[in-house]
């Protein structure tokens, strides 16, 4: 049997701060089609795990592979199709303008012309924006947020921020999705869409890798988890296992906390 290459290798992955080690040696992987979530204690080093994927900051040790290709340090450019997509910590969007620009920017990254369409209408780059606004249109109809697609994004109540960062992060058409903490700030039934979301995106055939500290969101949509405490991995296994783990339970799950 031909086992398919993971989509998404760590190896060895450092990274310091000046005398902070915020990643001290950190190797997992990533298996095509999973939701795999990373989890620990705050300053553990899952943001920093997202920054150095995305070449926001330059890694002090370590590769990073995806889809079988070296990206250690390199951004992944708007347009270039390098397949990664992520969400943030706080969400980040164009709170000015309305719901379906926030999604049409993302779409933008899609088309080689898209930047320039707006400045050149040549019959091609009509007929881009057209297919834009009609994607866009499309992703807003699929989790319900048409009816708002005029209004300015910042005028959004939290969790449907959230979902429209997640939106324009599709849009580039990712085959690896980063999410950053998606539930934080989120009452129970906005988590519960939340996870509906994530299972939907992962049915589409898009890798999810997420940072989540609500343990009942983790527990229920994870395929398998990282567990990691002062940038290095404590544990690593389906949700059964991790609970389980005393290592994991000591660092970060308290023992006090309730999945059901
Ligand atoms: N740009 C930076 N410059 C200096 N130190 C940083 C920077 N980014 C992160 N750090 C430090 O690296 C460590 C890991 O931070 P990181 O944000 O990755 O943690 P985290 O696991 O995402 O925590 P949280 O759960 O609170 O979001 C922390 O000690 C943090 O202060
Ligand atoms: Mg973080």
């Amino acid at each position: 049997m031909i086992l398919a290459e993971p989509i998404l290798k760590i190896k060895n992955l450092k990274k310091a701060f000046g005398g902070l080690m915020a990643i001290v040696d950190l190797s997992f992987e990533v298996e095509s089609g999973q939701i795999k979530s990373i989890i620990g204690p705050n300053g553990a080093g899952k943001t920093t795990l997202f920054n150095l994927i995305t070449g926001v900051h330059p890694v002090s040790g370590g590769r990073i592979i995806f889809q079988g290709k070296d990206i250690t340090n390199q951004k992944p450019h708007c347009g270039a199709g390098m397949g990664i997509s992520r969400t943030f910590q706080t969400v980040e969007l164009f709170g000015n303008m309305n719901v379906l620009e926030n999604v049409m920017v993302g779409c933008h990254c899609r088309f080689i012309s898209g930047l320039l369409a707006s400045g050149l209408r040549l019959p091609r780059m009509k007929r881009e924006e057209a297919e834009i606004y009609e994607h866009s249109r499309q992703l807003l109809e699929r989790v319900g947020l048409s009816a708002k697609a005029e209004l300015p994004a910042g005028s959004l109540p939290l969790g449907e921020q959230k979902t429209l960062e997640i939106l324009r992060a599709l849009a580039t058409g990712p085959q690896l999705l980063l999410l950053d903490e998606p539930a934080a700030g989120l009452n129970e039934s906005e988590t519960d869409g939340m996870s509906e979301l994530i299972y939907s995106i992962r049915d589409q055939g898009i890798t999810i890798l997420l940072v989540e500290h609500d343990m009942r969101l983790v527990m229920k949509v994870s395929d398998e988890i990282v567990v990691v405490n002062y940038g290095q991995k404590i544990a690593e296994g389906s949700p059964e296992v991790i609970q389980n783990d005393s290592l994991v339970i000591e660092a970060y799950l308290g023992g006090d906390i309730e999945y059901a």
